[in-house]
């Protein structure tokens, strides 16, 4: 089972570039995230997931690495993150990095030397066809780009070459099985890179696309499978409380690979975007009719229905609740920001349900004062994902507080909204939506029966009634709606409300709920 510490996790996503500028490049920096800590504690947050920041041409915003075990020049050196992962320590928060196994940046030695006509350590680093003219059939190639004569195959963007872990089934001469020396060698080179972070004080991994190593696998993803169940033994050993979270979203097959989280991702019928945002039809435009039809869960007049995220969701809990974790997210650096269609009482209500919700939660830099989507030109590989990607709010004033260099200088433009919400303006509100996401996660802290590992038990589930569900001895119900309703749950005891959002009263098993309200009720 997971590491111990995740019982009580409360994650927190930087997008390193947007968070915080402490030596005015107009970036941010590791000191950046240091400086914030006690911010970010006091959020309620007690672990971070720091998105790639190593050495890299940036042609994906760092998920092309060009150096496993060097950080970014521009966002300072090993140095600075070996005293942040102390700093993070002595004030109770773990940091995973993110880890990009499945692909190196073309800028990488490895692939460089992988490239060479004459054969060495790296040739079979990555996957080669057996000549210039020989694509690979079925897989995004390149070829004419080598002094070798092959073609390689690519796991993402053109620039991200695909690691050679083998093939589960081998049809082609120059594929290699998993057990094959090359794919040995890789898996070793990854753990080698796991091994060096983890040694000097990262507690574990975010792990890039963990389901796409092993090439040609099965629909159990066997191959890929055996390769994280190893890491997991190596873990195990030598890293006992270092924690993994897959970018998966198959919490079955992840969390049996060893995982200890499985994201809910944005996958259709996956958790965010029938939650948060009816996403897979916006960007992708699978049927660009509905683009304008949201029916995400909270949105009041969407007629969510939370069945279309419960089925899914409720079918992987049964299943793994003993493995390991799913966790829900609020958004993150790959999907629309909440806000993008959620007002601000619609957030209250989606934070208050992911936040007590079993598993272990992660909040995106910035959803927590309702950061805003820009329309914005791609920057570094981002496409549409840019506009999340804006620098941090911090107050009023020049850049908002994110830096003090000049604002052309800025790795992204600030909003400019004179609304933009900050931090500083939301410290003082007590209904700000900061402060509301402070209080629900106190609320988390402190009741056992909302930790990662506390039973969840729908209780009502019809459409246009609250959704009610029981954590141990509490009773959570949302109510996204735009008219107040009452509920028999059929129960003759009686509770004390001891958080709502808007009104909720409950006695006699009745509960009545305000036009949209969140409540938890501890019913002994
Ligand atoms: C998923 C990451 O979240 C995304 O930002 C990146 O572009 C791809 N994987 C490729 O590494």
């Amino acid at each position: 089972m997971a590491a111990t510490w995740l019982k009580d996790a409360v994650f927190y996503e930087i997008y390193p570039q947007s968070f915080y500028d402490t030596n005015g490049d107009g970036i941010g920096d590791i000191n950046g995230i240091t400086e914030k800590l006690d911010y970010i504690r006091s959020l309620g947050c007690n672990a971070l997931w720091i998105n790639p920041c190593y050495d890299s041409p940036f042609k994906d915003a760092g998920y092309d690495v060009r150096d496993y075990k060097k950080v970014a020049p521009r966002y300072g050196t090993n140095e600075d993150i070996y005293r942040l992962f102390e700093e993070a320590h002595k004030k109770g928060v773990k940091v995973l990095l993110d880890l990009v196994p499945g692909h190196t940046s073309e800028e990488h030695p490895w692939f460089r030397e992988s490239q060479k006509a004459e054969e060495n350590e790296y040739s079979d680093r990555f996957i080669w066809t057996d000549f210039c003219f020989k694509g690979a059939p079925g897989f995004p190639y390149v070829g004419g780009e080598s002094e070798r004569s092959g073609c390689y195959i690519l796991n993402f963007f053109k620039c991200q070459p695909a690691l050679n872990y083998g093939f589960l089934n081998v049809t082609e001469p120059w594929q290699k099985s998993i057990n094959s020396p090359a794919a040995m060698a890789t898996r070793e080179a990854i753990k080698d890179v796991m091994r060096f972070w983890l040694s000097h004080g990262c507690d574990g991994f975010r792990v890039d696309m963990a389901a796409s190593l092993v090439k040609n696998d099965d629909e159990k993803k066997s191959g890929t499978s055996a390769i994280w169940k190893d890491v997991r033994r190596m873990l195990d050993l030598e890293f006992p409380e270092a924690a993994m979270v897959a970018e998966w979203s198959d919490p079955p097959l992840a969390l049996r690979a060893g995982y200890d989280m499985d994201f809910c991702l944005n996958h259709p019928g996956g958790g965010y975007s029938t939650l948060m945002r009816d996403y897979y039809n916006h960007v992708y435009g699978e049927d660009p009719d509905k683009n304008n039809e949201d029916h995400s869960y909270f949105k009041k007049d969407a007629g969510g229905n939370i069945n279309r995220f419960l089925d899914q969701y409720m079918a992987w809990y049964e299943d793994t609740k003993d493995v390991g974790y799913m966790s829900l997210i609020t958004c993150n650096h790959d999907t629309l920001r909440p806000s993008y269609n959620l007002d601000e009482r619609e957030l209250k209500l989606a934070y208050a349900t992911i936040f007590t919700f079993p598993g272990v939660p992660f909040l995106y830099y910035g959803d927590e004062i309702g950061m805003k989507y820009q329309e914005l030109p791609s920057k570094e590989g981002g496409y549409y994902r840019t506009g999340s990607r804006t620098p941090m709010q911090w107050k009023k004033g020049d850049n908002l507080g994110f830096s003090t260099a000049d604002a052309e200088k800025l790795y992204l433009p600030v909003d400019s909204a004179e609304d933009a919400p900050t931090v500083e303006m939301q410290e003082n509100d007590k209904d700000s939506l900061l402060n509301t996401v402070r209080s629900i996660l106190e609320l988390r802290h402190n009741e056992e029966d909302l930790k990662a590992d506390a039973l969840l038990v729908p209780v009502c589930t019809e459409p246009d009634k609250p959704f009610v569900y029981k954590r141990g001895e509490l009773l959570c119900a949302v109510y996204p709606a735009g008219e107040s309703t009452e509920v028999d749950l059929g129960c003759a005891i009686s509770g004390e409300v001891i958080f709502k959002i808007g009104d909720a009263s409950f006695a006699d098993g009745k509960l009545c709920m305000a036009a949209q309200s969140f409540a938890v009720i501890r019913t002994k």
